[in-house]
């Protein structure tokens, strides 16, 4: 499909997959985004998982013919766009693949011999006849070797993972002519789960491309942007701050019910004060990478489970655990919880709070067995104290 002037999109989508990376739930597919520059010579950025390379070859034998691929640009190394290379060498043997330092010696590691190849560093160009391709180094946005490269003739940024979102492609490639509104909260979810430990890393990315006139992105994931560059990214830019908006996330689990009534009681309270956002995830229920996304979205973090077996419930350990991965900052939090004989409430949240500085608001609490009327007296105060916090910020 052509983008602009010479500059093709040769990307696939996947809609069999149920869990990217092994872990990321997959309800609207994922797409593998490559592009293809038939200039007087030929480059091909990054490629597709390689289950899809009879559709892949054929697309890019339909736009080249018998022409060779003079270069493959590999902006990062991860096999959903790498794992065509091997057979990308094989049909095109006279390629020469273009990558940084830690780029080739990644090629070398997950598939061989990397035969002709040219080592690009930061700000080094690559000219293509018409096009002039520069490069970028953007390490951790996602991997240690991922880079950009920024086409300086028609002003496209190859972004890699940078500004991608799960959901694959219907028909429409850009922005300006699809819906591209159900694609946001999968951006959020993509970023949140999968650059989500690497804020600095973004951050450093958007500053140096920030001087750069830049009218097309072409990420590895998701829509090409154009009408909604500005949206996309300022969106990276806040979920690289760890910015939130006012609003509460009350990420609870119960095993019979008792904690989702005082959950259920902390919601009602926090809308009869005015908190118009207010998600509710049952982590038995919801995969945590949607919690994680919303985590990533809203100030407050309300979270309520039960002491099983002497621990919190297994699945607000999870929780936790993935949160302290992503070294989120800068949220306000309340917790309680329910036991039948011993807590492990208390303790754990607050250390785990302190070691997140996480503002702590109102009083914790921890009901034993039936949940009475002081307990849920509880947690209208523990939802009065969080409401009253946002305001104030
Ligand atoms: Fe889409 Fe980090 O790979």
């Amino acid at each position: 499909m052509l983008l602009r002037g010479k500059v093709y999109y040769v990307g696939v989508n996947d809609r069999h997959k149920d869990l990217f990376e092994g872990l990321w739930p997959l309800p609207f597919g994922v797409s593998y985004n490559s592009y293809l520059i038939a200039d007087e010579k030929v480059a091909l950025v990054d490629t597709v998982e390689v289950d899809f390379f009879p559709r892949y070859i054929q697309k890019l034998r339909d736009i080249l013919g018998e022409r060779p691929i003079d270069y493959l640009i590999v902006n990062h190394m991860e096999p959903d766009h790498s794992s065509s290379i091997a057979l990308i060498r094989k049909y095109y043997p006279s390629v020469t693949i273009v990558g940084n330092k830690k780029t080739l010696s990644m090629v070398e590691g997950y598939y061989g011999e990397a035969g002709s190849t040219l080592t690009v560093a930061e700000g080094d160009v690559l000219p293509l006849g018409h096009h002039q391709l520069k490069f970028y180094l953007t390490p951790m946005v996602h991997w240690p070797e991922t880079m950009m490269t920024f086409d300086e003739t028609d002003h496209i940024l190859f972004s890699g993972d940078a500004f991608g979102c799960f959901g694959a492609l219907n028909g429409a490639v850009v922005d300006a002519k699809m819906d591209v509104q159900p694609f946001f909260p999968e951006m959020r979810r993509y970023y949140s789960n999968i650059v989500g430990k690497y804020g600095g890393p973004v951050q450093r990315a958007l500053q140096k491309l920030a001087a750069v006139d830049i009218q097309m992105i072409c990420s590895t994931h998701g829509p090409v942007w154009t009408e909604y560059i500005g949206e996309v990214v300022a969106e990276y830019d806040r979920m690289s701050l760890y910015q939130a908006k006012k609003g509460v996330v009350i990420a609870y689990a119960s095993m019979y019910g008792n904690t989702e009534e005082m959950a259920e009681a902390v919601a009602e309270e926090l809308a009869v004060k005015g908190i118009t956002h207010i998600v509710m995830h049952d982590l038995s229920r919801t995969h945590y990478s949607y919690t994680l996304s919303d985590i990533f979205s809203y100030q407050g973090l309300i979270v309520g489970c039960p002491t099983y077996n002497g621990r919190l419930y297994p699945y607000m350990e999870s929780l936790l655990r993935e949160i302290a991965g992503r070294e989120v900052k800068g949220r306000v939090m309340g917790y309680f919880g329910s036991y039948t004989w011993v807590s492990a409430i208390d303790k754990n949240l607050k250390d785990w709070a302190e070691k997140l500085k996480f503002e702590l608001v109102g009083q914790p609490f921890e009901n034993k067995q039936g949940v009475g009327a002081d307990s849920l007296e509880s947690c209208r105060a523990l939802a009065d104290a969080m409401a009253d916090k946002l305001e104030a910020m």
